[in-house]
């Protein structure tokens, strides 16, 4: 299982080797944002039980105000950098806010997804045509590295959507380190948790009832066969998602419905699945304001507000860094 976010140096090919060479084995969610798969995403914010999208932006259409006077708080002009930007929508509200309040910021989303950065500058672009915007495709840890030195001015770094919840507790305390590591004094970073809640209520968020969400994980193995030679049969891999409310995390598998080999071309290697074997796909920890006060720390900030939607589904948290 993967144990280090020092990864981020492996290609596409070197993480299928190792997460189908594991026990158990795992496929890297990263890698499910191709064309196919941001279309997919798209798909699975707009379904009923895909609550998360709904209650993050009801957080920022209602509380826009205070979020804009708590990010100008220290510095009136700043770069808005969004990690994992995906398709904007939610951060389109507090960019018109911005805009309307003629602040002088920039925009920097950066995205693993060609497809989701097209979408998003195009869509930016023709609803936003006076911001100033620069987007970059590529893995955020790689482009992190050279925020310290292009950004001149204070940066508020986005990380919205739970796609911290895609790590492992061990594993977001580490990003958040290295996060702390390119950031300065009046810095700020706004991360959105998903909270714990009624167990039911988030395995369906995972496990849909029209099966988009089997489909996006899925497409790994298809996005697998097509760039990397494989002969992945997704009929005989079928999706299968569980919440641990101890661990306070939903997993994602997908399961070889029978005993089968599967060649990688690319890999020059085959691999042998046992019938109902899983791989490991994806894990969506949810946490409770203690355990975010507690990360913050952990990594060098200090959660000083924290925004809730009305049913205190979600929550974005504002982090400055400790000195
Ligand atoms: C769960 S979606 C969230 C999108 C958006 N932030 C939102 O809240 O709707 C995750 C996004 O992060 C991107 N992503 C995942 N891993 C990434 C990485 N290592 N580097 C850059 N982008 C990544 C995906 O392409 C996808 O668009």
């Amino acid at each position: 299982m993967q144990s280090s976010i020092a990864t981020k140096q492996n290609t596409f090919a070197d993480d299928v080797l190792r997460g189908l060479s594991a026990t158990p084995k795992f496929l890297s969610s990263k890698y499910f944002y191709d064309d196919e798969g941001s279309r997919l995403f798209q798909e699975i914010m707009k379904l009923p039980e895909y609550y998360l999208t709904r209650a993050e932006f009801e957080i920022f259409s209602t509380r826009t105000k205070e979020i804009f006077a708590a990010f100008t708080e220290k510095s009136k002009s700043f770069d808005l950098i969004e990690l994992g930007a995906g398709d904007g929508t939610k951060t389109a509200v507090l960019i018109d806010y911005f805009l309307k309040q003629t602040a002088d910021f920039s925009y920097l989303p950066i995205d693993i997804s060609q497809e989701a950065i097209d979408f998003l500058t195009g869509k930016f672009k023709n609803e936003f045509p006076h911001l100033s915007m620069n987007a970059k495709t590529g893995d955020y840890f790689r482009i992190l590295e050279t925020l310290k030195t292009e950004s001149k001015r204070a940066k508020i770094i986005l990380f919205l959507g739970s796609n911290i919840g895609n790590f492992s507790k061990a594993q977001a305390q580490d990003f958040f380190r290295q996060l702390r590591g390119v950031m300065n004094e009046n810095d700020l970073l706004f991360v959105g948790f998903d909270l714990q809640k009624d167990p039911r209520v988030i395995l369906q968020a995972y496990d849909d009832a029209q099966g988009v969400t089997a489909a996006f994980n899925l497409n790994l193995l298809t996005r697998i066969n097509r760039e990397l030679g494989a002969n992945f049969n997704t009929n005989d891999f079928s999706h299968y998602a569980v919440y641990r409310p101890v661990e306070c995390a939903a997993r994602s598998f997908l399961i070889s419905r029978r005993a089968q080999t599967v060649s990688v071309e690319a890999l020059n290697k085959s691999f042998e699945f046992a019938a109902w074997e899983p791989i490991f796909m994806e894990i969506s920890q949810k946490y409770n304001q203690e355990m975010i006060g507690d990360l913050a720390l952990a990594s060098g900030f200090l959660a000083t507000q924290n925004f809730f939607d009305e049913r205190k589904f979600f929550v974005d948290s504002l982090w400055k860094v400790s000195l």
